[in-house]
């Protein structure tokens, strides 16, 4: 079943144009990297998705409904959760606190409790720490808390903006062993921004590449990864500049 459809979206800040004519699709179940060198594009096109930014042409198609000029809440309430770069954690907020946030209009409140439960099961140090202050909480904890938030709004498709960055190998690890666990046992989708091709490799799934605002590659990530034109176009090579 395909979960998200965008077609030929061009998103504009002021007179930058940071995304143009970007079109994909996602089945559910599936996992999508999408990488590309600084100022790609990249985190534009999860905005986009995430209704925090407004394309000024092109559709997006996601769980069957048109959700152009849709309210972030509202998207997100359809089953769309986004971790942004940067790891926003609320510091001042105890670590379930923090997590009980991303229940958010959730109506079914038991099925959010187990929710709750499963999330400590895959992360026992949430549980572990859950009555300190989120912001003593390191680098690679906050990624644990912050995806572990997006989680429990019990979304059909998550897009995590850079999971990988300053963590430990092994906190990555652990990371994508959720993750995959997620996407195997309940079908959850995956969009996932990853600087590095190495993760993509491991785990499998397409892969896209953004350039400047453009798609300009597409394909099976092990694929793209052993032969040499992800690195050609990650830099551009043999065009005329
Ligand atoms: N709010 C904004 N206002 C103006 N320009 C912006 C804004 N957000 C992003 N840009 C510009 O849009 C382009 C794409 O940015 P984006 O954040 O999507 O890139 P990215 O691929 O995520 O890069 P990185 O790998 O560094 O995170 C960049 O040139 C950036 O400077
Ligand atoms: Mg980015």
């Amino acid at each position: 079943m395909t979960l998200l459809t965008i077609d030929a979206i061009t998103v504009n800040y002021g007179r930058l144009i940071a995304l143009r004519n970007a079109s994909l699709t996602l089945s559910q179940g599936e996992t999508l990297f999408i990488t590309g060198p600084n100022g790609a594009g990249k985190s534009t096109l999860l905005k986009a998705i995430a209704g925090v930014v407004v394309p000024k042409a092109g559709t997006i198609r996601f769980a069957g409904l048109e959700i152009g000029g849709w309210a972030p809440e509202d998207i997100a309430r359809r089953g769309f959760s986004m971790v942004p770069e940067g790891r926003h954690v609320f510091g001042s907020l105890t670590i379930e606190e923090n997590l009980r946030l991303g229940v958010g209009m959730r109506v079914d409140k038991d099925a959010a409790e187990r929710d709750l439960e499963h999330i400590y099961s895959v992360f026992p140090m949430l549980e572990e720490r859950r009555h300190q202050a989120a912001g003593v909480l390191s680098g690679g904890q906050q990624q644990m808390l912050v995806i572990g938030r997006a989680l429990m709004a019990n979304p059909q498709l998550i897009a995590i903006d850079e999971p990988s960055l300053g963590l430990a190998p092994k906190v990555i690890d652990d990371v994508y062993a959720v993750l995959l666990k997620l996407r195997d046992t309940r079908g959850l989708t995956l969009l996932i921004v990853e600087q590095s091709s190495a993760r993509a490799t491991m785990t499998g799934g397409r892969m896209l590449l953004l350039r400047g605002g453009e798609i300009v590659l597409e394909g099976d990530a092990r694929e793209l990864t052993r032969s040499d034109a992800l690195k050609a176009a990650y830099f551009g090579y043999g065009e005329q500049h």
